[in-house]
């Protein structure tokens, strides 16, 4: 156990998923456009889809079960461990149904926007939910060898997506994230951030049909 576990990647990808949200609402809450048009193709989709992928698969394969492991005797906490895994289920779930939607001309347009309300609620949720009731758990149980593992797995979740999914992640961060997010990374990967990586992200129009 730790009371000194660095969190700052948890709560970057927290405030990027938040972001992401945020502009999902709006393409979806748009009264001048079809939706679907828009998320077929917007990059902000498949990035908000990959990175929610990524976060949640190294929770789920890391760092629930050290918590699991670690609370075996305290069964009102296991119990919130499997409302979180629930939870990430549930939003799974969500997304898969809006990409089927998305391929079906006749699936209804406030459908559509009853399953992205849906997601926007349930994930905002459930993020709030982790930060509020497991955060303070992982404080106090977690090692920090466990914790490095979860950071090292949710490196390698992002893979040939890193150079995508980091400038995504951290947009908008503060500088003392942004410092601490890169300090880990070699340093050929550090340039490769700052000279093609967040330009590139940068120029992106994340939230429009692509052309
Ligand atoms: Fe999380």
């Amino acid at each position: 156990m730790s009371d000194t576990l660095d969190m700052t990647m948890m709560h970057a990808m927290h405030n990027a998923l938040r972001r992401e949200a945020e502009h999902l609402a709006r393409v979806t809450a748009r009264f001048d456009g079809d939706p679907r048009s828009t998320l077929c193709t917007a990059v902000g989709w498949d990035l908000l889809k990959k990175s929610l992928h990524v976060h949640h698969t190294a929770e789920d394969q890391v760092l629930w079960p050290a918590l699991r492991q670690a609370l075996a005797n305290r069964p009102e906490d296991l119990t919130l461990l499997e409302a979180l895994e629930a939870e990430h289920a549930a939003i799974a779930q969500v997304v898969e149904v809006i990409d089927l939607a998305l391929t079906d001309p006749e699936f209804g347009l406030d459908r559509l926007g009853d399953l992205t309300d849906s997601l926007v609620t349930g994930l905002t949720g459930h993020l709030t939910h982790e930060e509020d009731k497991a955060l303070p758990l992982i404080h106090a149980v977690v090692s920090q060898e466990q914790w490095a593992r979860f950071g090292e797995v949710h490196g390698r979740q992002m893979g040939s997506e890193a150079h995508r999914l980091l400038p995504w992640l951290l947009d908008g961060a503060s500088g003392q994230t942004i410092t601490t997010m890169l300090a880990s990374l070699p340093e050929p990967a550090y340039q490769a951030y700052r000279h093609q990586w967040q330009p590139a992200y940068t120029s992106l129009d994340r939230w429009s049909a692509a052309p």
